[in-house]
């Protein structure tokens, strides 16, 4: 197998897969006391549960954004959990007609919470149900053609929307504003990943010593769902080489054979940040030109890709397209252009 650009089965990718979204996922916290990191977003969100508690109400609408992989469906059912109330969980591209999600607000109870995934993939059709069964709590229903037309203003149970989206720049306007709550995620520091792979590996009886954690925290992307990934595949190094103990040296090893670099790069995001130096200089480049050289969508590098390579630095967003940083050159082991090039590109 060509593990370099084997894009269906990529290591570090953020985005779930079946096992990482199963509610029954044991490494899954519960509890916003169980749930490591995100501490800004905790602490708000703990006083409006507690608020909405104390008053009896539901909690107001959430909106949680960022990059995949950092937790919004998990705080989601925490959300629900805490609040002690049921929650149905669905997404944008699920909810195909208005019917749809008619079908699923009226079969709420007070109080509980509906999960939208990927919000921003709703048809407009369907958003304009969502608007008044947000702010009303009520949704007219059209039935019939013509003469035979008739409307039905339906009451519905106070509930709260919980939506996600890795793109809140896409939601509509309207949308955005029914929100009360907008939570935006970040990626995590290395400190905070390996606080949750040692929880990890002692739920999944995994022996792992603090530079073992750090050694893997540090190569996953600010990101739990892949150091989640990768404590699994290091295991398997580890019953191999340690019978099964994870120390710096076997996680080091077996990263390494996996080709995730100190920085947590695979080979894609070298790929990307090899193509923006060698075919256009280090840039600036357009998005969607950089997409059609390296072969993946715009919304994928943006996504995906970028944020990590922009929290470490090695990639910027200029007003005429995208850079690569003096640091990205050195990682690359490049030369850098002179200092006064550099200039010129990021101003
Ligand atoms: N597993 C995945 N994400 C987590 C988090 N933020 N806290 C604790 N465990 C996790």
């Amino acid at each position: 197998m060509d593990f370099e650009f084997d894009l269906e089965n990529r290591i570090v990718d953020p985005e779930g897969i079946p096992e990482d979204n199963d509610i029954e996922n044991p490494l899954r916290p519960r509890t916003l006391g169980e749930y490591i990191g995100q501490d800004k977003v905790k602490e708000n969100l703990s006083v409006f549960i507690e608020a909405a508690k104390i008053r009896k109400e539901s909690l107001d609408h959430v909106l949680l954004y960022g990059p995949p992989g950092l937790g919004k469906t998990t705080l989601a059912n925490i959300i629900a959990n805490e609040l002690h109330v049921n929650i149905r969980i669905t997404s944008g591209p699920a909810i195909e007609k208005p019917g749809d999600l008619a079908a699923l607000l009226t079969n709420l109870n007070p109080g509980d919470v509906l999960f939208i995934d990927e919000i921003h993939r709703l048809s407009r059709s369907v958003e304009e149900i969502l608007y008044p069964a947000m702010e009303d709590f009520a949704i007219d229903i059209i039935t019939g053609k013509g003469q035979m037309a008739a409307s039905y203003h339906l009451p519905l149970p106070r509930f709260t929307l919980v939506g996600a989206t890795t793109r809140a720049g896409q939601l509509s306007a309207p949308l955005r504003d029914r929100f009360g709550v907008v939570l935006r995620l970040e990626l995590y520091t290395p400190e905070e990943l390996a606080t949750i792979v040692s929880r990890s590996a002692s739920i999944l009886e995994i022996e792992v010593d603090n530079d073992g954690a750090l050694e893997i925290a540090s190569r996953s992307r600010g990101t739990p769902r892949i150091a989640n990934r990768l404590l699994k595949r290091v295991r398997d190094f580890a019953q191999v080489m340690n019978d099964g103990v994870i120390n710096y040296q076997v996680a080091k090893t077996a990263l390494d054979k996996l080709e995730i670099d100190e920085l947590g790069l695979d080979a894609n995001d070298r790929r990307l940040l090899d193509t923006l130096i060698r075919f256009y200089k280090g840039g600036p480049v357009g998005l969607e030109t950089l997409a059609a050289a390296i072969g993946e969508e715009a919304v994928t590098i943006e996504d995906v890709y970028e944020p990590y390579l922009m929290q470490i630095g090695f990639l910027s967003r200029t007003p005429r397209g995208r850079c690569a940083t003096h640091a990205a050159y050195l990682h690359l082991g490049m030369t850098p252009p002179g200092a006064q090039d550099m200039q010129q590109k990021l101003f």
